[in-house]
Order: structure tokens, then sequence, then C-alpha cells
């Protein structure tokens, strides 16, 4: 694996350099694999080395890099050394590399190809609660809310992946003023049959008649605070209303999340923190942090120099409590009760203002590992539209995408012949919305475009299925072939070594997405190996092979299968076996 090169790389350079042989292994990068044959499989940049203070930072680079290379012997491993442009070039042996990258394989133990990487020694594991999704109930799942779960999902994903503890939450908008008017309305304009029929469609409609109405109702406007005075006293009957709404939207949504192959550990809201809210605001005011505004609202001040350029309000004027200070509450009480290591929100952009200051007022009043809590911003999406109008619910994006990708595979041989096509064309429809979403930088806002992200061809997730479908059948067409040996020598065109070089950097590609929590490099990652099978499977036929070089290709596609569904996995794709 990829490990095995970095640490003769490195044992080379430590010796020549006397130098500890950590220092190089994260500063050495795989080669990204170009159209052009790769000179080299690694390199090194002697300004990470001067950086590092493992050089001196005088001097010309390029003179650096060579001086570098000629001390740097060549061997059995290391066939080539070379510098180019103050890097130094490394050039391993590619019967060794055949070797070290296939043999893992077929040992039962491919879905941990990557996993186990020399490169994580500094990743930070620990507890990491990933908060996403998080809806507000009776109300409309929007793009936003879309967006959250799918990326919540894949960092939940990764961290589970590189061995961390994961808590997966979602903190629902289950709070609030749209309560008062639910309670007040639905006696009116609910009703428990549809309620039971189709929860999260009546809640809304109704949420939608009850708003409506109070616009020109002054005593339906009465009864909603009436209602919500009453919930936030605890008074029985509103509770129960409350509870059995909440019940069933939680009960629904578990639903729609299955189809979304997204689960969570734990339902929590907003009513959850509700008094200890309350208890916040008194903590501040004893720590001498509050500071009553002109306006009556009760403010923390996080200017740097105290001179209320920046005000945080945690305190309505009457008051009440506010999103932020339920906030407040519950990152404490989620620190106490799981003691998480690292906490990450997953929200659009349009919140960052919220979590800077969130995790602000947290340090003021002595919570050191508000520092280990973390924002992940993403952008708008726009368009975001089913056939028959706006979308409301998850369900409709689903049902949309399943519907569109049931009808573009209408027509092909394979989909007369499935057990349970409806079930494939989901799977391909959600890996299609995944990978639209997760090519571009996650603060980017992109258009959403049905027909663009559903194309068979091109970069998107119905062509990540479609070869990992088409490695699928391939591996059982042909499973006679599966070995525990092979023959290494047989590897040796360009089609299969670019498969290779590929895949030594899987382990930074992972490390890099730990690192910015970015899906991006992963999906372009399995996009590129997908473009090199598609190469590979036109050039290295296995059926009418010499057993021994079918045998060896066989190998070789299936590896290639395996990290190709392991990444999909991570990225929150369920991989088809046909399609
Ligand atoms: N329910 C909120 C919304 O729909 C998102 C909650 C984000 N998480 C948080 N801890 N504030 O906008």
């Amino acid at each position: 694996m990829a490990s095995f090169f970095r640490k003769q790389i490195a044992a080379k350079l430590g010796e020549a350099l006397q130098h500890s042989e950590d220092a190089f292994i994260p500063a050495l990068t795989a080669v990204p694999v170009l159209k052009k044959q790769n000179a080299a499989d690694f390199k090194l940049s002697v300004s990470t080395l001067r950086m590092n203070g493992i050089l001196p930072t005088s001097g010309d680079v390029q003179l650096q890099a060579e001086n570098l290379a000629t001390q740097l012997k060549q061997d059995s491993v290391l066939e080539h050394i070379f510098a180019d442009r103050g890097a130094i070039h490394f050039k391993v042996n590619n019967k060794l590399l055949v070797q070290k990258l296939l043999e893992p394989f077929g040992k039962g133990e491919d879905e941990k190809f990557g996993l186990s990487s020399d490169l994580f020694d500094t990743l930070k594991r620990g507890t990491t609660l990933v908060e996403y999704s998080s809806p507000n109930i009776a109300k409309k799942f929007h793009a936003g809310h879309l967006r959250s779960t799918i990326i919540g999902n894949f960092i939940a994903n990764l961290k589970q992946s590189l061995g961390n503890n994961v808590i997966r939450m979602n903190y629902l908008g289950d709070w609030g003023m749209q309560f008062g008017l639910l309670g007040a309305g639905f006696g009116q304009f609910g009703c428990q049959e549809k309620l039971k029929e189709s929860p999260l469609q009546h809640l809304f409609e109704v949420y939608v008649q009850v708003n409506k109405e109070a616009e020109h109702n002054e005593g339906l406007k009465e009864a909603a605070r009436d209602f919500f005075r009453q919930l936030e006293q605890h008074e029985s009957q509103a509770l129960s209303l409350w509870q059995q709404l909440r019940e069933i939207t939680v009960k629904e949504y578990q639903h729609v999340y299955k189809r979304l192959g997204v689960h969570f550990d734990i339902y929590s809201g907003e009513s959850f923190h509700q008094n200890q809210a309350q208890e916040v605001v008194q903590q501040l005011q004893s720590r001498g942090l509050l500071t009553k505004s002109k306006k009556g609202t009760g403010v923390v001040d996080l200017s740097p120099d105290r001179d209320m350029g920046s005000l945080c309000t945690v305190v309505r004027s009457d008051g009440t409590t506010l999103y932020i200070t339920r906030d407040l509450a519950a990152a404490v009480d989620r620190k106490e009760k799981y003691n998480f290591d690292e906490m990450i929100y997953v929200t659009d952009k349009s919140q960052s203002n919220h979590f800077q200051q969130l995790f602000q007022v947290l340090l003021a009043m002595g919570h050191s590992w508000a520092d280990r809590c973390h924002h992940v911003p993403f952008g708008l999406v726009q368009g975001m539209k089913t056939r028959t109008g706006e979308v409301v619910f998850l369900e409709d994006v689903l049902d949309e995408a399943r519907a569109r990708m049931l009808q573009n595979m209408s027509q092909s041989k394979t989909t007369k012949e499935m057990n349970n096509p409806e079930d494939t064309a989901e799977k391909v429809g959600i890996s299609a919305l995944i990978v639209q979403d997760f090519k571009g930088p996650l603060q980017s806002d992109y258009k959403f475009d049905w027909d663009r992200m559903l194309q068979a061809q091109g970069d998107t997730g119905v062509f990540l299925q479609y070869t990992h479908a088409r490695l699928c059948s391939l591996i059982q067409r042909n499973d006679g072939l599966e070995a525990a040996t092979f023959e290494s020598s047989v590897l040796i065109e360009q089609a299969c070594i670019a498969i290779l070089q590929h895949l030594l950097r899987y382990d930074e590609i992972l490390y890099q997405s730990a690192q910015d929590l970015q899906p991006k490099h992963l999906v372009n990652f399995l996009l590129k190996l997908c473009h090199l099978v598609a190469s590979a499977h036109r050039e290295l036929p296995v059926k009418g092979s010499p057993q021994h070089v079918a045998q060896a290709r066989f190998r070789l596609f299936s590896a290639a299968c395996s990290v190709l569904a392991n990444g999909m996995r991570i990225l929150g794709i369920t991989p088809v076996d046909k399609m």
C-alpha cells in the first residue's frame, strides 16, 4: 500500500538528511495520474522541507532539489529519483507497485483498504458529535435541510471510517411560535385521521392555513400566544398535543431518512433546552457578561475592547430566550452528556455568524472546549423543483429522483431482468443527487439540474453506479478466477499501472477530506477512478485471456470495485450491483 512506499522514501530521506523519518511522511504526496505517462509516483517539494526547518531557507530551491536528488541512491524499490521544478520525484518499481497494492485484496478485508495509513497518525481521534439535517416541525424541508442531511452524513461516515466514535444528532426545530399557531389552529383546521395518513403533509397544510388565517384574525393570534405560553409553563393538555405532533413527525422522518440511507443516534431539539436556556442566562448574569441594551434586551458584548461594538442578543425584552440561547444551553448539555472531543454543526452559510457568536459566548463563559466546535457552512441551491412544483418535503425529492431514474432505465435490458427496479432507481437517483451536491466546494451556491445530474456519461453519480455495476458483473461472470495468489508480473500495461498509481492516493484523499471536511476530494477521486476503469475495461479483457493473465486482471478489477464501493459508502451512496 501507499504506506509501504512512503516509509521507504522517508527512510532514505531520513538517512540522507540526518533527520527523523516521521517528518517526511506527511510531506510526501502521490502524484496524480495524468493523461501522459507519469514520470513519478511520489513527490516532495523542497519548500515544504524548508518550511519544516529541515533544509536551510536560503539558496535556490531547484538547486537544493537537485543536490538532494543526487544524494539519494536509487534501489530496487525506488527505481528513479530526480529533481524537477523544486521537488524531488520518486518512481517506484512497477512490479512492486502491483504487488503491494493488490496483495491486501481478496482476504476478506477489502473494505479496510486505505483506512489504516501512517498518514492518519497525526489526526486526533475521539468522540465526534455531528449535528445535521435539523428540520423544523410543520415547516418546509427545504434544499438547505437536504444539503445539511447529506453533508452531515458524509462527515459522520468519514470520521467513523477513520476510527472516531461518532454521535449522529438531529436537532429539530420543535419549539417556538409555530407550535403556538399549530396548537391554537389544530382544533379548527386539523384532522386526526389525516394526521395519521400523511402526517408531514397535514401538519404543513394546517400550519399554512393557520398562518393565513392569523393574518387577519387577532383572536387566533392571541390564542396562539396563549397556547405557546401554556407550553412554556408545561400545561399538560398543550404539552400532550405538542408531544403527539413531535413523535409522529420523528417517526415519519425516520422512514424517509432510511430511504436516503441516513440515520441518527439522537433526535434532540430546541424544546429540550428551554429551561436550561434560562439557566444559561443566569450564568451569564452572574459572570458579569450580560448587559441590558437600550431596547431592553439582554446582550453579551463580544467586541474585544468591550465597547458594545459587537453584540449578541440572548434575551428578548419580555424575558424569553432566543434561538442562540437554546443553542448555548444545548452545547453545554451535549458536552456534559457525551463529553465529545469535537462537535460539528452543518448548516447553510447564512448561519455562519450565528455559530461564530455561539462559540465566542461559550468561550467567554469559560468553556474552552468551544475551540473544538466547528461550523461547516454550505451554499444555496437554486431551483430545486419537481415536475409538480415546489419541493416541500424530503420525500418529494426522493420520489422525483426515483421516477426520473426509472424512466431513464426503462429502455435497458438489465432493468427488465431486475427483481426490484424501483429500489435500484432510488439508489442511483440518490447517488446522482449526492454527487451533484458534493462535486464543488461546499461554500459555493449551485443550480439544481435534474437532467444534468442524471446523465449516465459524464461526472455524475449515475456514472459511479454504472461503473460499480459493471465491475460487479465482471466479477460475477468470472468468479472462478478468484485466487489466493496471482502473478503480479503480467500487469504491465499503462491502463493497469494508472489505476494503481491512482489508488496510491486514496489515503491522502481521505486525509485531506478529514482536514477540511470537503467531500469534493473523494468525489473527484472516485470519478477519476471510474474513468481509468473504463479505459482498462476496453484495453484489458479478462475473458479470453490466458488463465494467469485473466486471474491478475480479475484481481485488479476487484480491487478497483472494492475501493469504489467503499468510497461511495463514505459519501453516503449505496452501491448497486446491477443497473
Ligand atoms: N432548525 C434550524 C433551521 O432549520 C437549523 C438548526 C441548526 N442547528 C443548530 N444547533 N442551531 O434553520
